[in-house]
């Protein structure tokens, strides 16, 4: 899904995430809490969801909104011992978004980290965690013919969520 975010100053960012969980709470994805996007998130805690299937029922395109907040210590440890090794590791030894020198400076750290967790299980870094986007407001649109797009919009108000088409 592309994830959009902004900071204080209301400067936008977008980028692929994986969406990794999604239930009645919320779509939840993991990443480095200190990346551009773990700072925005610091700054201004609301975000976009895109989601596109170009080639699904035609088009279809997904889009959520709403407040963000960090998901518990216990969800993100649980996700994180799923994950192989090596993507562990990587999570240690990537200072996500910041500059890099060379690829041989994130070698450099791969092996660092390789070193310090021989032998042993990769717990979570302090800096990995996940973020969960509660959606207030989620839109389906569906393609049809002559631009005569279908759109449906949920929003949630007053405790409830209402429906309401909206012309394409
Ligand atoms: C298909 C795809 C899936 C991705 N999934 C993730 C993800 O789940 N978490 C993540 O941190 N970055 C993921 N990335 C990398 C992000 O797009 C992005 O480069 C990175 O998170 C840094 O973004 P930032 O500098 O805006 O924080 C993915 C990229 C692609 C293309």
């Amino acid at each position: 899904m592309v994830l959009s975010t902004a900071d204080r100053d209301g400067r936008i960012s977008s980028r692929a995430v994986l969406l990794k969980h999604a239930d009645e709470r919320g779509f939840v994805f993991y990443t480095n809490t200190a990346s551009r996007k773990g700072v925005q998130l610091a700054e201004h805690p609301r975000a976009s969801l895109l989601f596109l299937w170009k080639q699904l029922r035609d088009q279809v395109q997904v889009r959520v909104e709403g407040p963000v907040e960090p998901v518990t210590a216990t969800e993100a440890d649980a996700y994180f011992a799923t994950r192989p090794r090596e993507s562990q590791i990587g999570a240690w030894a990537s200072d996500q978004s910041r500059p890099l020198r060379s690829r041989a400076e994130l070698e450099a750290r791969v092996a660092e980290a390789e070193q310090r967790f021989r032998g042993g299980p990769v717990p979570r870094p302090p800096h990995w965690s996940g973020y969960r986007v509660r959606p207030e407001r989620v839109e389906f649109w569906y393609g049809a013919a002559f631009r005569l797009h279908e759109r449906i919009q949920h929003r949630f108000e007053d405790g409830g969520w209402r429906q309401e088409l909206l012309f394409p």
